[in-house]
């Protein structure tokens, strides 16, 4: 290889990392934004929906850049509804008036005019725009069907449905709390009549509603989330000992009001580091209410 051909690969290289931070800044950004919408649930509902969608494009063995678009989309789907008023925040479809359920279904057509606007969200922008279709045809806005729907909106048409269902409520103390428990059974037994109704819908909604092969893995998917607290104790653990692997059993914001960690969220080491740099600023506890094993 000539030396010339060495250093335009080189550059080729360092540029596709600058694009691929960029891209992952901008996504940041807008995370943070969304989270202004997210008050009237007890953990973030975006957040959540994007790395459950994420594992469930990992379990169809899908590439590496789909499960990118899948879990970006997840986590940036409702984006447009940045700007809403209250009440088209925390009512459901159902109770919605006529004009305010038409307003409340452009916030597809949003999400995908403001990610349109930068090039490498366009895949992200198509699953947005069709997050809302339903399976039989019923959805919206082009009221698509089956694999006419991208796979990856199919996805997070289940799994947004899901999290609205245990953890959206207007008034956040009736729901059980996992961070006011000692152990995680308790939560699980708290939590079980509900998620039992929950998954039973999904069920019933199969071909209807969703994708009936991706409600068969979704189903075991949170079964098994379910299953591997079982057991659990809360503890407040201080960050030096917090491990990749962990639960939050709280959510933890920093002093301007940005969602570090999420309750019910994994320990990966990119929250890890957000949450040092907080500690550092005194901006949260250095003990933190985590949900593990006997072992800690
Ligand atoms: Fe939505
Ligand atoms: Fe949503």
């Amino acid at each position: 290889m000539s030396n010339n051909t060495k250093e335009l690969e080189e550059i080729i290289e360092k540029l596709g990392t600058q694009l691929a931070n960029n891209v992952y800044d901008t996504i940041k950004t807008l995370q943070f934004s969304l989270d202004l919408t997210e008050r009237y649930y007890e953990n973030s509902h975006s957040r959540y929906v994007g790395d459950l969608s994420a594992k469930m494009a990992k379990l169809l063995s899908l590439d590496e850049e789909d499960i990118f678009v899948i879990k970006t989309a997840g986590l940036l789907h409702d984006i447009g509804k940045i700007g809403f008023r209250d009440t088209a925040l925390f009512k459901s479809p159902s109770e919605m008036t006529t004009r305010e359920f038409k307003q409340y279904k452009l916030h597809v057509d949003i999400g995908r005019e403001m990610l349109y606007n930068h090039r490498a969200l366009q895949a992200v922008a198509d699953v947005i725009y069709q997050h809302h279709e339903n399976f039989d045809g019923t959805g919206f806005p082009e009221k698509l069907h089956k694999n006419q729907i991208l796979l990856g909106a199919r996805i997070i048409n289940i799994v947004d449905f899901f999290h609205n269902a245990m953890h959206k409520s207007m008034n956040v103390s009736s729901i059980a709390d996992i961070s006011q428990k000692t152990n995680a059974t308790d939560y699980l037994q708290e939590t079980q009549r509900k998620f039992d109704n929950v998954i039973e819908y999904i069920e019933d909604q199969k071909n209807i509603r969703f994708d009936p092969e991706l409600v068969h893995l979704f189903i075991k998917l949170v079964e098994s989330e379910r299953k591997k607290i079982e057991g659990y104790l809360v503890k407040r653990i201080h960050i030096t000992n917090i491990k990749p692997g962990m639960i939050f059993a709280d959510s933890y914001y920093s002093s301007s009001g940005l969602l570090i960690a999420n309750k019910g969220e994994v320990v990966v080491n990119e929250t890890l580091r957000a949450l040092y740099r907080c500690v550092e600023s005194n901006q949260i506890p250095q003990k933190l209410l985590m949900l593990a094993d006997n072992s800690y």
